[in-house]
């Protein structure tokens, strides 16, 4: 097999990271790309065509294998389902879509033509996270009594602005959608499912740009035993200011800290001495404002490994489902919650 060729739809922020991944991949070739705005508007400086509309790229467009899906959050089923019925391999960026009946509908088709489906979660990719998992895995940590995440980030005006998707219900969904997804991921890949949601939502801060909640505390339990919380807000003055989550289990104690959850900041587990481990990289940084780990590397080269045949999907098309599942529920008993606050 020659070299995998992508497409990209978007061009935006991320558009252009995964750009700058495939064509920094020997084994990859960047063939087009797809914004309905023009090369100019979007500040792209390659010679790589660009079509205007998704169907144009389909009609009009070179040979690809792959398609990445980096336009905003409420139109990622559209263009997963427009490319899988041009049957190519789908990589869609966080979330998979906005709800999990799209998510159904992408993995049917999916499944109908016989295609890959990958997610991006590069925060796994971190070396905290690959080493939590196999401590957990492993049975390191003993039965898990306790999970606590905490999301406390800053996004203001600088972040939300009029013309944009973000901020908005229909093509942005919420925070827990596009901030704290990669953390709701990591919560459901080392623990599993959960149950029992109680949640409570406010929007502080946020009311004249955006449609949505800023902030949240949210309590569980875990299908696999245990209780868990994530207390999240985008409504913190100017920084990004935590992202944690402490675990207490039966043989010890572990808090993963750092802006974006690259740092063991306590181990204390029976009969163990923590390793050191390899630096991460670091964060996504937008210029007024910083986003989840620089891990895009890792998903271009995972999607060419098992299109070669030569690994498997880290994070595939039901981990996808699962995060939007229970972004779902979390803000379905947030509704709940307050309709009967309202009606006291
Ligand atoms: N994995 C991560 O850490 C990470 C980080 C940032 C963003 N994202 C995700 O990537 C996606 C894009 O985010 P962004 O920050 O790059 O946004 P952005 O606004 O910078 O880029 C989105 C691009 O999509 C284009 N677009 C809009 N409608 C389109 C259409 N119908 N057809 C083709 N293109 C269209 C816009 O013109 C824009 O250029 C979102 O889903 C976001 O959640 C993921």
């Amino acid at each position: 097999m020659g070299k995998v060729r992508f497409a990209i739809i978007g061009a935006g922020h991320i558009g252009k990271r995964h750009a700058e991944m495939v064509t920094g991949n020997p084994e990859a070739e960047l063939v087009a790309m797809c914004d309905v705005r023009s090369k100019e508007e979007c500040n792209l400086k390659t010679e790589i065509p660009l079509f205007r509309s998704v169907s144009e790229l389909f009609t009009s467009g070179p040979e690809c294998d792959v398609v990445s899906v980096c336009s905003p959050n409420g139109l990622h089923a559209e263009h997963a389902l427009a490319a899988f019925k041009a049957q190519k391999h789908v990589v869609v960026e966080k979330p998979m879509a906005l709800t999990k009946a799209d998510c159904e509908k992408i993995i049917y088709n999916a499944l109908n033509v016989h295609r890959h489906l990958f997610c991006v979660m590069q925060n796994r990719y971190s070396p905290p996270s690959i080493w939590i998992k196999s401590a957990i895995d492993s049975g390191l940590l003993g039965n898990i009594y306790m999970v606590v995440i905490n999301c406390f980030w800053n996004r203001d005006d600088r972040y939300y602005k009029k013309e944009n998707w973000k901020g908005k219900k229909d093509m942005d969904g919420g925070t827990l959608f596009t901030q704290f997804s990669h953390f709701i991921d990591i919560m459901y890949w080392l623990f599993g499912d959960i149950t029992n949601i109680h949640s409570r939502l406010r929007d502080f801060n946020h009311r004249g740009s955006t449609e949505f909640e800023d902030s949240g505390i949210v309590h569980f339990d875990f299908i696999n035993g245990g209780i868990g919380s994530l207390n999240f807000s985008t409504s913190v003055k100017n920084v990004n200011f935590e992202s944690s989550m402490t675990i207490i289990a039966e043989k010890g104690t572990v808090k993963i800290g750092g802006q974006y959850m690259n740092e063991v900041v306590y181990c204390d587990i029976e009969n163990y001495s923590m390793p050191q481990l390899p630096p991460g990289n670091p964060a996504n940084d937008y210029g007024a404002y910083k986003g989840s780990a620089a891990n895009h590397v890792y998903i271009i080269q995972n999607v060419i490994d098992t299109i070669m045949g030569r690994s498997q999907i880290t994070t595939n098309a039901l981990e996808g489902l699962k995060v939007v599942d229970i972004i779902e529920r979390i803000y379905k008993s947030g509704e709940q919650i307050s309709k009967k606050m309202s009606e006291i």
